[in-house]
């Protein structure tokens, strides 16, 4: 089957070199001449290093280099079996697109969108046949995550579902389905990783460094939240949480953060900018953490309860089942254990106590446990066990 990819940026370019290394002809599609030449000669340094590396021939090397037709042209798509989208986050933009894919591409051609925000069933109306829609989610970087997440709308019909998820599942990914609601699966769990760091910090409880400290040393997390934030972007993250938070009608447990906010006003957008939470200069001098235990245990326990709260919700609500929920985070995100493992392994007793306490004590509508938890604990039951 030829894949379809159209925008080669930074997602599509990645998307376009998995499909070509699983052996499809590709076709890949961008308004811009010089962001295909730029995605074609970082595809040939990838190719030269994983050779290198030993980790492929030569000859695989060759084979997925020119698997990958690159195209300005639109009408490059007309013998494709699927089209994944990958260009701008704009809503206008991409139904435009979508009804221009429909014309251009074969009847039963999957049309498919890579967008982390817009929901699939607004994109699916801009189609006279709305039933060949889907969300395919990939992680940045495509080629290393693992994750997939797979998003059919209200109009998605269980063929294009299923084919759809063959496909990703055949290249070797791990494909989780999961609703069409906002933020799918990881960008919905993770908030809290984000969010209660940055109100930890706002209360003065401790310093970035302190925070970043507890979540990697006791929580056992490849990276702190600051350290994340700056790596991804004060920006991008500010906007991310923003559109969560107005997409689920203002519900104040994902209320975005002032001092984020003004870290990205001043311009501290974290690595890309030399200065976030941290300081990315030369002669940069960042402050240590306080190596306090019980501090650091207790950020920890904050945190981790928070995201556990909001995983349990996502069962609760049936935004994907329970594997699908603990794989989307340790093979999207990299957490060290899926959150509902982890709270078998701690006792949900123990996480429902910690929220309750949080609620009676700030009154705040954020610490309010999920009803799933509740029930959970009141019958004893178990995610896994
Ligand atoms: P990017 O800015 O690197 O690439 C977008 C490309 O689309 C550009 O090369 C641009 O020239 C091209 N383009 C724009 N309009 C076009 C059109 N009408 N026809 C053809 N090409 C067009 O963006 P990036 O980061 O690759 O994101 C693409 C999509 O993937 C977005 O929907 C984004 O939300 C989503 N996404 C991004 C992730 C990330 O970490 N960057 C992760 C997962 C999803």
């Amino acid at each position: 089957m030829i894949v379809g990819v159209l925008g080669g940026g930074t997602m599509g370019s990645g998307i376009a070199q998995v499909a070509a290394q699983n052996g499809h002809k590709v076709v890949l599609v961008d308004l811009n001449e010089a962001v295909l030449e730029l995605s074609k000669s970082k595809l040939a340094k990838i190719m030269a290093r994983l050779v290198e590396k030993g980790k492929i021939s030569s000859e695989q090397a060759d084979e997925t280099k020119s698997n990958i037709q690159r195209s300005t042209d639109i009408q490059s798509f007309k013998d494709c079996g699927i089209v994944i989208e990958a260009i701008v986050e704009n809503l206008g933009v991409k139904t435009k697109v979508f009804s221009q894919l429909e014309e251009i591409t074969p009847e039963g051609c999957i049309l498919a969108s890579n967008t982390s925000s817009l929901s699939i069933a607004s994109i699916g109306a801009s189609l006279k046949d709305s039933s060949k829609i889907i969300g395919i989610h990939f992680f940045n970087p495509a080629p290393l995550m693992p994750l997939v997440e797979i998003i059919p709308s209200v109009q998605t019909s269980e063929e294009t579902l299923g084919s759809a998820k063959n496909l990703i599942d055949s290249w070797s990914k791990v494909t989780v389905v999961c609703k069409d609601t906002p933020g799918f699966i990881v960008n919905r769990v993770a908030r809290p990783f984000y969010g209660e760091a940055l109100r930890i910090y706002e209360e003065g409880v401790a310093d970035f460094a302190t925070i970043d400290w507890a979540m990697t040393e006791i929580g056992g997390f490849r990276m702190g939240p600051f350290t994340l934030m700056d790596y991804i972007g004060n920006d991008v993250n500010y906007v991310v949480t923003a559109t969560v938070f107005e997409s689920f009608y203002y519900d104040p447990r994902y209320k975005p953060s002032f001092t984020q906010m003004r870290f990205s006003e001043a311009g501290y957008y974290g690595r890309k900018s030399g200065k976030g939470f941290f300081d990315y200069g030369e002669n940069a001098t960042n402050v240590a953490p306080t190596e306090d235990l019980a501090l650091g245990k207790k950020i920890f326990d904050r945190i981790l309860m928070m995201l556990v709260n909001e995983a349990v919700d996502a069962v609760f609500l049936n935004i994907g089942s329970k594997e699908a929920i603990d794989l989307a985070m340790t093979k999207g995100v990299n957490y060290p254990k899926g959150l509902l493992s982890w709270a078998d392994e701690i006792g949900l007793d123990v996480i429902l106590k910690q929220l309750e306490d949080m609620f009676a004590e700030y009154g705040e509508d954020r610490y309010r446990p999920s009803p799933l938890m509740r029930r959970m604990v009141e019958s004893g039951e178990k995610f896994f066990a």
